[in-house]
This record gives C-alpha cells, sequence and structure tokens, in this order.
C-alpha cells in the first residue's frame, strides 16, 4: 500500500486531509512540529488516530526553531514589507525538514500538506522538500478536492464521523508560534475594517495596558541575546518571557498589506512582542558598535534575507552565503539595551558596550570637543569637488 507522511496541525483541514487520502488508498503517517503553539499532544494523537491516521510522530522543535532559524533571521534583521518578522514564513522550512526526514524513516515515497491553493505555505513546504528531496512526490489535497468552504468541509468531517470542534464558525484563520501570531481573513478581508480587540489572541490593547512604563535590560553577545534583567535565559525562555512582558505593554502588533508568492495582495494583522523588542535593541546595539558601510550594507542582507524566508528559499545557498557574512558581522555585537516599554512604544533608555564606536570626545559640542575643524573645509572642498561647476 501507498503511503504517505502528512504535515498534520490537528486542524479542521488536516484532519479532512488524513480521511480523503485515505479514501485515495494511502496509509498515512501524521507529522506534528511543536514551534511554540499551545497544543497538547495527547489530543492531536487522539485526533489523528480517529481521522484515520495509522500513526503519528510528534516532535518538540521549539529548540531547533529558535536557534536555528528565528536566531539567524533576527540576528539578519529579516522584516518582510517593514512589519512582517516572518513567524509563520520561518517555522515551514523546519517543518518541511522533518517531513522529508519522517518520510525516509518510514519509507514512503509521498509527503502530504493541508495548505490552500493560493498562499505562501504550499510554496514555501513544497521548495523546501524538493530542495531536501526532489525524489519524493507532494500532494497537496487542498488543491485537489471538492471541499471549496469551510462549510462544506464541515459537513464532510461530519459525514466522515472525524473529530472536529464543530464550533460556530471561528472568524479568523490563526498560525502560532514562538516568533508570533498571525491573522487573516473573516472580517479582515475588508479594508474598510480596523481590526476588532477579539482579532487578537496575545497583545493587550492600548486602553488596557499599565499606565506606567517598564524598563527592561537586554544583553546581547555577538548579536545573541544571552541575558534578560541580569539573569541569563535560554533563548526559548527569553523569548517567552518577552512575549509576556511586551504582550501586556501592547507591543508588537501590526496590520500589512502583502505581498503574497503568488502575486496576490492580502492583509494579515500580526502580533510578535518579543520580536519587535529584540529586532530594537539589536538594531541599536549595532548602531552603537559597527561602522557605517556595514550598517549600510546590512541593510540590503536584511531586505534579501527577509525576501529569501518570505519566498521559501530557506535551504537556498544565497541564504546561507548571508550567514556567513551575518555571522561576521555580528562578532562585535556585544553589549547591553536598557529598553522602557511603555503603551505600544520600545523607547531606548540606555547603551553599553565594550566594542562602541561613540567617542564622546569626537561628538561633543562642549569645551573637551577633540574634533578638528581645521579639517572639514578641505574635507568638503575634495568632497563635493565631482559636483561642483568650475
Ligand atoms: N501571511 C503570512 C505568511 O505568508 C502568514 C500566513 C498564514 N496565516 C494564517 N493566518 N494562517 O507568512
Amino acid at each position: 500500500m501507498k503511503k504517505v507522511v502528512l504535515a498534520y496541525s490537528g486542524g479542521l483541514d488536516t484532519s479532512c486531509c488524513i480521511n480523503w487520502l485515505r479514501d485515495k488508498g494511502f496509509r498515512v503517517v501524521c507529522f506534528s512540529a511543536n514551534l511554540g503553539s499551545e497544543y497538547s499532544p495527547s489530543e492531536l494523537r487522539r485526533r489523528a488516530l480517529r481521522s484515520g491516521a495509522d500513526k503519528i510522530y510528534i516532535k518538540d522543535l521549539r529548540r531547533e526553531f529558535v536557534y536555528g532559524y528565528i536566531l539567524p533571521s533576527l540576528k539578519a534583521g529579516a522584516i518582510y514589507q517593514r512589519k512582517y518578522l516572518l513567524s509563520t514564513a520561518l517555522g515551514r522550512p523546519l517543518i518541511a525538514k522533518y517531513l522529508v526526514e519522517v518520510a525516509h524513516k518510514e519509507k514512503a515515497q509521498f509527503v502530504a500538506h493541508g495548505c490552500s491553493g493560493k498562499g505562501n505555505d504550499q510554496v514555501r513546504f513544497e521548495t523546501s522538500i524538493k530542495i531536501l528531496n526532489p525524489r519524493l512526490k507532494i500532494i497537496a489535497p487542498l488543491r485537489e478536492w471538492e471541499l471549496t468552504c469551510r462549510e462544506v468541509e464541515i459537513d464532510y468531517a461530519k459525514k466522515n464521523r472525524l473529530p472536529i470542534k464543530v464550533s460556530k464558525d471561528k472568524p479568523y484563520s490563526i498560525d502560532k508560534n514562538l516568533w508570533g501570531v498571525s491573522i487573516e481573513a473573516g472580517i479582515l478581508e475588508d479594508l474598510g475594517n480596523e481590526p476588532q480587540e477579539e482579532a487578537f489572541i496575545l497583545t493587550k490593547s492600548l486602553e488596557k495596558t499599565p499606565s506606567k512604563p517598564q524598563y527592561l535590560e537586554i544583553e546581547f553577545e555577538k548579536g545573541r541575546p544571552l541575558r534578560l534583567n541580569r539573569k541569563k535565559l535560554d533563548l526559548v525562555s527569553l523569548i517567552q518571557k518577552l512575549n509576556q512582558i511586551g504582550a501586556r505593554q501592547g507591543i508588537g502588533r501590526t496590520d500589512l498589506i502583502e505581498d503574497r508568492i503568488v502575486g496576490i495582495k492580502s492583509r494579515e494583522i500580526y502580533e510578535a512582542p518579543a520580536g519587535w523588542i529584540l529586532y530594537t535593541a539589536l538594531r541599536e546595539l549595532e548602531n552603537l558598535v559597527l561602522d557605517r558601510e556595514v550598517l549600510y550594507f546590512k541593510e540590503l542582507v536584511s531586505l534579501t534575507y527577509a525576501q529569501l524566508i518570505y519566498q521559501g528559499l530557506w535551504f537556498s545557498s544565497l541564504r546561507k552565503a548571508l550567514d556567513g557574512f551575518i555571522e561576521k558581522i555580528e562578532e562585535r555585537v556585544t553589549g547591553k539595551i536598557t529598553l522602557k516599554l511603555f503603551k505600544g512604544n520600545i523607547i531606548i533608555s540606555k547603551r553599553e558596550s565594550k566594542n562602541s564606536l561613540y567617542k564622546k570626545g569626537l561628538a561633543t559640542y562642549g569645551e573637551k570637543d577633540l574634533f578638528n575643524k581645521d579639517w572639514a573645509e578641505g574635507f568638503i572642498n575634495i568632497w563635493a569637488l565631482p559636483f561642483t561647476e568650475r
């Protein structure tokens, strides 16, 4: 019998996928990754088996996600279209990697996912899979089946006695992991609608945030966040902690009209408190310790890096090569940034680093000025020379 390994989330789509694949004559092995969404493994297992899976692998990939995907992306300063820290996009190649691994272990020739036919995630999964093993055959039930809307899917699930929570139509599509939450569909599809409070699952609305600011000190070593308020934390806990703290202060909400890989403009709202706090602090430290040429070039790298992640090219040679550049420049990015969080704002309060390039003696307008003003005139003559008509 043919065997397929399915990326399983436990939701309605992937539960229907199990049944649909079985109807097509497959034995279905599920794979579920924990990237930091709250879900219970026993519940996942129960649902997968009840839906007709033979077997399910469940893996806690939070550490690998944080150190192998989030951290490189943070150091690279990757943000898509200025507002999206790429939480969903970063998770896909990691899930794809294990999907391929489980397929090898199970000697399955097929892999499947529950992504829709007009989104980015199908591109990310399949591109990653093709790079890792071009011989695996990929099935995308949602591009093929006749279950064209949620209502039809719910009927199908009921008819086949699949274990779905037949909730009142959930108004949004949500994807959550440690690096953030992506929320789309429902009333957000109308651009005249401001996101309603109930759409957010992590962050407090500004109206409900504390009336006093909260201070935080983040210490980085070679670009890696190491300590929070002087306490050494592994990166998983540090991100979780910052998500809590930031969420309480209403930090990290964005609302983006984004360009999907498949050419569609769509609207999505995001929550990423820890991500924005760390990104802001690291940028600030970089401004202090990196020279201007490196900073300029890094901006270009950040844009490209974000684009590669968004477009499903995590496993490309270019991404790996850019990591080489980033690792090199981050060698001197060590120091501490103190932030003040207040009403959704991240305010810089203090910057300290042994590698600081800031020289007060040069910058000062006070008495102890070390800058030689005599050099300025000649410098400007030469600087302006190419643009000066004689
Ligand atoms: N637009 C984001 C991306 O392409 C998130 C996609 C998934 N969003 C969701 N709400 N399920 O990375």
